[in-house]
């Protein structure tokens, strides 16, 4: 099996639609990337089946759509203002900027080769600034926020008194992140603007190891159900060097990606740290008081982080293969069909005789059920290669058969098995092949 190479998922993405640079004809901005049409419905998809794993499954976790901009206290409580940088160095001559711990400094510039060339570490904050309203000082200061899961927090109180949610509960999110990182290499795998997945667990204190294994196990298994390859993933737990200093325990969920294995999710334990400073620094308790008991506590997080944009980078390394079929080479993405971005393509074998009218009805009829996608130009072999090159599990061929006795063929991505269905049956039959997918 040939090897999965970045360059190979940059060029499918850009190719097919999946991910374009941003502002491209002006060269392209660092760090930045547009989704195309395959592109978004892969990361809808993703999103949608997070958002359901983690709120539908669950009859104690909400969702929540905070805004990016908030009050700048906010980020000074969380500690993000004085704490979240990277320690960072220049090359004096050629002014490329490099992180500190990613390089060997008693080594050449990696980019003009000079030596004895680098400035001493500096820390440099990840957060975007910008000011709000009509004047530009201090005051009108305003980050775009750095992680989701703050706007989870200074929330907590308006869900608890507006929402039925008792101890131990969620509340989910998902949107955009913003960080100003140097490092962008490796396509979307770290960008300046990304998406989270964060889903923050309020539990009494004491109870937060259960619940931290208890999500451990849960967020590994919900991999499982996306269909990605279980060898593919493995725990990291943090060491002493990298542990946040709040955070009591913490492990992130690592995918073997083509550059190594990096981390996918992290799953953390912040204890009451969020909620106590956030006390502290607004003047306003963000306890809980327990309905029955009547005691009031700082409740514990565990944490559940994932990148929505690295889970969509995943998904595709994840699922590229290059196979060898009757001596042709056959590139073939093998999502699971939650989250392909097209579901079911309509083939019509020959286009006369009605036969393209009825593929077009029968394409209309399906659209409801699933995302459908109608193709009738080229050789049939060249349009199922197309179909796998961009991940479709079901596609339909109607022929003359059709004609007479109303069934169609059901060809299946992964085996490229074919079978006789008859058009009325056709949604059923797929559903309960989704259902029953199980990963090659
Ligand atoms: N609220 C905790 C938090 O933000 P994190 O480990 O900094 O924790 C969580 O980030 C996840 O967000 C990571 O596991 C990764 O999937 C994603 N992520 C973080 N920075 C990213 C970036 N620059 N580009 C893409 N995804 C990123």
């Amino acid at each position: 099996m040939a090897e999965v190479t970045m360059d190979k998922i940059v060029s499918l993405c850009k190719r097919r639609g999946f991910i374009f640079q941003s502002s491209e004809i002006y060269g392209g901005l660092n760090g930045a990337y547009d989704y195309g049409p395959l592109g978004v419905q892969l990361k809808n998809n993703i999103r949608d089946f997070w958002w359901k794993e983690m709120t539908q499954m669950h009859d104690n976790i909400v969702g929540i759509d905070a805004s990016i901009l908030m009050a700048s206290k906010v980020w000074e409580a969380s500690g993000h203002v004085s704490n979240f940088s990277d320690p960072m160095v220049d090359c004096k001559e050629c002014k490329s900027r490099f992180r500190a711990d990613q390089i060997d400094l008693n080594a050449p510039c990696p980019v003009c080769g000079n030596r004895d060339c680098f400035t001493e570490p500096r820390n440099f904050n990840l957060m975007f600034e910008s000011h709000i309203g009509a004047n530009r000082d201090a005051s009108s200061t305003i980050y775009l926020r750095p992680e989701t899961a703050q706007g989870i927090y200074v929330n907590f109180k308006n869900v608890v008194a507006s929402s039925r949610v008792k101890i131990p509960f969620g509340i989910a999110q998902i949107g955009k992140s913003f960080r100003n990182e140097i490092t962008t290499k490796n396509f979307i795998f770290r960008s300046c603007e990304f998406e989270q997945m964060e889903m923050q667990y309020f539990v009494k204190p004491g109870a937060d190891e259960e619940w931290f294994d208890f999500w451990k196990e849960q967020r590994m298994a919900f991999y499982d159900k996306m269909g990605i390859k279980m060898d593919s993933l493995r725990w990291h737990q943090h060491g002493e060097d990298e542990l946040a200093f709040y955070a009591k325990d913490a492990y992130d969920i690592q995918f073997l990606f083509p550059m190594g294995w990096q981390e996918l999710e992290g799953v953390h334990n912040r204890t009451d740290y969020d909620l106590s400073q956030h006390t502290k620094f607004s003047g306003k308790k963000q306890d809980y008081q327990d309905p029955v008991t009547n005691e009031r506590y700082i409740p514990y997080v565990v944490e559940t982080s994932a990148g929505l944009t690295r889970n969509v980078l995943m998904a595709l390394c994840d699922a590229y293969e290059e196979e060898e079929v009757n001596g042709d080479k056959r590139t073939v993405l093998h999502f699971h069909p939650s989250i392909a971005p097209v579901e079911v393509a309509i083939l019509p074998l020959v286009k006369k005789d009605g036969i393209a009218d009825m593929a077009k009805d029968l394409e209309k009829e399906l659209r409801s059920d699933f995302t459908t996608f109608y193709d009738q130009s080229g050789a049939i072999g060249r349009r199922y290669r197309r179909m796998d090159e961009i991940g479709t599990p079901y596609c339909i061929t109607l022929d003359y058969d059709t004609k007479e006795n109303g069934t169609v063929t059901l060809r299946f991505r992964d085996s490229m098995e074919q079978v006789r269905v008859h058009k009325d049956d056709l949604v059923k039959t797929i559903k309960e092949a989704t259902k029953n997918y199980k990963r090659k």
